[in-house]
């Protein structure tokens, strides 16, 4: 582990991964790598069509060999999907080379934030609310057990990646340096 590992944020869908990561990277050196568009880019078709021409179980094939391949990327900061850090092979490939950042937002808030969703697979049933809980409540622990840092954002992502950028002494980029709090 160095100063150069990349940083990967985690957390249940609609927590601020990618939001927060493009901040992080805006402000920093750091490139941004959202492991979404990077498996989309890798496959030619969206999640969502992955998920629709092959099913979730090849879906998260794709997800670990993303895991792998971006472990060994220097300098980055990794949005990861919210089911990635849920599966113990995904952990073992990430928890030894990167920094893993759990972005811990409550279940009322998520479901607030993903009401409107279209575009998440495991969100498009009628059973929605419930799927949800049922997920999040199964998921928490794995997110606590994978993450070395736990942040909480409740000012909004300018501020959460500002948290981050301190408790990981990242420099900033020139230009970025005076503004601290957001
Ligand atoms: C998933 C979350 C999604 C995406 C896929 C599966 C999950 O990413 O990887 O739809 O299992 O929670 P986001 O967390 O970026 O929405």
């Amino acid at each position: 582990m160095s100063d150069t590992s990349p940083i990967v944020l985690c957390g249940f869908m609609g927590c601020g991964k990618t939001t927060v990561g493009k901040i992080i990277s805006k402000r920093t050196e750091l490139e941004f790598i959202d492991m979404d568009s990077y498996i989309e880019k890798k496959e030619g078709c969206s999640v969502k069509e992955i998920f629709e021409k092959h099913g979730e179980e090849y879906f998260r094939e794709l997800e670990h060999r993303a895991c792998v391949e971006l472990s060994n990327k220097k300098n980055c900061v990794i949005s990861s999907g919210g089911g990635a850090m849920t599966y113990e092979r995904n952990i073992r490939a990430l928890e030894e080379k990167t920094r893993i950042i759990f972005l811990s937002v409550p279940l009322e808030d998520i479901k607030f934030r993903l009401r409107n969703d279209t575009k998440r697979p495991l969100l498009q049933r009628p059973d929605r609310d419930k799927a949800m809980a049922e997920l999040y409540n199964k998921r928490l622990p794995y997110y606590n057990a994978a993450a070395r840092y736990v942040i909480r954002p409740g000012n909004g992502p300018a501020a959460t990646a500002e948290k981050i950028i301190e408790i990981l002494k990242l420099p900033k980029r020139a230009g970025q340096r005076n503004k601290s709090k957001a």
